[in-house]
Order: structure tokens, then sequence, then C-alpha cells
């Protein structure tokens, strides 16, 4: 299948574009590179062994811009990642995250159905279910309320292409909520490069480990957890991008609306997370505990059958193979995508 792949020079995109072609399809990626950088396309270039990836730089609430995508090549599905994702950011800009991931999408969507593509895969969250009512989160989870405004884009999106789907069953849309997605490509020439001070926790490690920050801060140590450090979902992006490709051939077989959550279904405290990676790369993480991080919550994993039954598509890597390749990516590349 030839893939519209939105956002694609960024963390999950570019692992996912690795996949796409593994798995012989073919892509072209629209990003605006507000958080991400044109050499990440260059290297999965590499890493698939093709010339190029095509890609035209451009902004998704640009209608001009996705219409002469559409008019210059077919596509049989998008995969659709671009987004603005910071929560902390997307509290104090509620306009701009609003802005880019409704507008965006709803732009994106309204080109689609004008050129007839309309099967879509969504990049959503494990962060639409809130607070969760259940542990470990099924898809039947009811949607919660989300303590933050890029948590309500995803929430809304969801909800809106889940209508759009019911009014016009030609469309194949999936939704993917993921949990939380760590490690890069096994090359370490690929991986997370966030901006400025790292919001998520794995990036924030290994800045740690390549001294570029002297300690980690733990976000609360009185959790209802088992060492009272919040528990969470992490999944290598090597899997998460073969989700993709999974919810492809789904896609394929037209499957209507579909939801599934990414995850491997274990939970982990923040310190499992410190000590894992610190037996898997022999590189010690200093911390302190510091206060809970408002709208933290203590526990969120998933189940994630309902992926292994419809999709056939179960994570592969554990803990120690996402600390190892997040530091082999880190310590090859200790400034990201810039030289
Ligand atoms: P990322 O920031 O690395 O990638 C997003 C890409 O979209 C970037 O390359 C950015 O430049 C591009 N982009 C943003 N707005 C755009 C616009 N208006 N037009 C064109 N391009 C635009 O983030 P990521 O971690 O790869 O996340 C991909 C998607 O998955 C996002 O939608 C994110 O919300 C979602 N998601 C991420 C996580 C996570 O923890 N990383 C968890 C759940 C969901
Ligand atoms: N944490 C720390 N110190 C840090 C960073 C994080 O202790 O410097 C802790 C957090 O308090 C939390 C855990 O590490 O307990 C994970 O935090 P992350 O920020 O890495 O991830 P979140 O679970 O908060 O959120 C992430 C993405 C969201 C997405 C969600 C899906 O940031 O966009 O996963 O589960 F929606």
């Amino acid at each position: 299948m030839n893939i519209l792949v939105t956002g694609g020079a960024g963390f999950i995109g570019s692992h996912t574009l690795v996949e796409l072609y593994a798995a012989g399809h073919t892509a072209v990626v629209v990003d605006n590179l507000c958080n991400s950088s044109a050499e990440s396309l260059r290297r999965v270039a590499k890493i698939v062994n093709v010339s190029e990836i095509p890609f035209v730089k451009g902004d998704i609430r640009d209608r001009d811009t996705l219409n002469a995508l559409f008019s210059e090549y077919t596509f049989d599905a998008c995969i659709h990642f671009a987004g603005l994702k910071a929560v902390s950011e997307s509290v104090v800009k509620p306009w701009e995250y609003y802005d880019n991931n409704m507008s965006g999408t709803l732009t994106l969507l309204d080109v689609m159905r004008q050129h007839g593509c309309k099967n879509i895969i969504f990049s959503s969250s494990a962060t639409v279910y809130g607070d969760p009512a259940v542990i470990p989160i099924t898809e039947k989870c009811p949607k919660g309320q989300c303590s933050n405004p890029y948590g309500w884009t995803k929430s809304m999106l969801e909800q809106v292409m889940m209508d759009m789907q019911r009014a016009d069953n030609e469309w194949n849309v999936v939704l993917l909520r993921y949990f939380n997605p760590i490690g890069a490509h096994p090359s370490g020439t690929i991986g997370e490069d966030p901006n400025g001070i790292p919001n998520n926790l794995m990036p924030y490690i290994t800045q740690v480990a390549v001294g570029k920050r002297p300690e980690l801060g733990v976000f609360g140590n009185d959790y209802d957890t088992p060492d009272g450090t919040g528990v969470r979902d992490y999944i290598h992006v090597v899997d998460l991008a073969r989700g993709h490709v999974a919810a492809l051939r789904k896609v394929e077989q037209g499957s209507g609306l579909s939801i599934y959550n990414l995850g491997t279904g274990r939970g982990y405290s923040v310190l499992d997370v410190v000590h894992a990676f610190e037996k898997a790369t022999g590189v010690k993480v200093p911390y302190s505990i510091k206060p809970r991080r408002l709208g933290d919550i203590a526990t969120c994993y998933s189940n994630p059958q309902k992926a292994h039954d419809e999709l056939g598509w179960t994570a592969q890597y554990d803990i120690e193979d996402m600390c190892r390749d997040s530091w082999r990516w880190q310590s090859q590349n200790p400034d990201g995508y810039r030289k």
C-alpha cells in the first residue's frame, strides 16, 4: 500500500516508516518539522535501503498543501501522527494545542474524503482513559476526564472519527491508544529527540546518564503502588511501529471502526525503570524524590489482548531491551539529530 504518513519525521513516525518499508509498503511524509528534523528521514532511508523517503515540508492545517499532495499521489491509507504532544505545554497554550491538533486533523479528514481516501489510523493515547476505572485497562474501560488540553484533543478527535465513520461506512478508522513508547531502533541511528528539558521519563533518564543533567527528579513516592512511584506500561517503539503495520492489514479488510490498546500489559514503576536502565547499561542514574507532578495518576497499564486477538500483534521487547536501545541511541547521538 502507499501510505500518507503525517508527522513521519517524529519519534514514532520515523520508526513506523522503517516497519512499513520492511513490510513492503511505500510512504510519503508530510511534516512541518515543528518538533523534528528531516535528518530522521535521511536515516530511515539508510535503514530501509532506499535513496530517499518522499517528503513534503508542510502543515496539515494548510488545505492547499494537502490538496497538492493528494493530487500528486494516490494513497491507500493515512497514518496520522502529526500533532503537538507535550502535556504541560498544552496547559499553558491550550489554543495552540486545540488549533494544531483539532484544526489539523479536521482539515486532513476533509481533504482525505474529498480525494476518496477513507482509511485512517490515528495516534491516540491511554490518556483518554483519564484516571482509569479498571486496571489493567481494556478498550471497554470508559473514557475519563482528561487532566489537560492535549488529552482532550485526543479524546475529541476520537469522537470526531467515530461519528464520521458511523455516518459514512466507507471509512475505515483504527484508533490506536498508545501506552508509554520508549526505546529506539536497534541500529541506534533514529530515536526520540526532545526539544529542551524532556517531559518524559526515559529521555530524562538517558540525558542524566549521558551527563547532560545532574539527576532525575522522581515525581512522588507516596502513590498507592508497590514502591510508591508511578506505574506505567512502557512499550518499545519498534513494537508500537509494528502495531501500525498490523492495523493496516485490518484496514485492508474493510474493518469499519476499531479501537486497540497498544501496550505490553505490564506495569513498571519509575524506580523499576531506573533500576532496569542501570542493569541493562551499567550506567548509574542518580535521582532524588520530588513532589508529585500535577495531573499524574498512580497506575496505568493495558490489557493488550484485543490487539493480540484481532490484529495478531503482541509486543516482543522487554524493559531491558527498551533501556538498552534508548541508551544506544542517546549515547551515539548525545545531541540528537543536531550535530
Ligand atoms: P513527535 O513530536 O516526535 O512527532 C509528531 C510530529 O508531528 C513531529 O515531527 C512534528 O513536527 C509533526 N507535526 C506537529 N504538528 C504538525 C502540523 N500541524 N503539521 C505537520 N506536522 C506536524 O511525537 P511522537 O512521540 O512521535 O508522537 C506521534 C503521535 O503519537 C502524536 O500524535 C502524539 O500525540 C501521539 N502519542 C504519543 C505518545 C508518546 O508518549 N510519544 C503517547 C501517546 C500518543
Ligand atoms: N516521571 C518522573 N520524572 C520525570 C518524568 C516522569 O518521575 O522527569 C514519572 C511520572 O511522574 C510518571 C512516569 O514517570 O509516573 C511516566 O511519565 P511520562 O511523562 O514519561 O509519561 P506519562 O505517563 O505521564 O505520559 C505519557 C505521554 C502522554 C501519553 C501517555 C500515555 O507523555 O502523552 O504517556 O500513557 F498520553
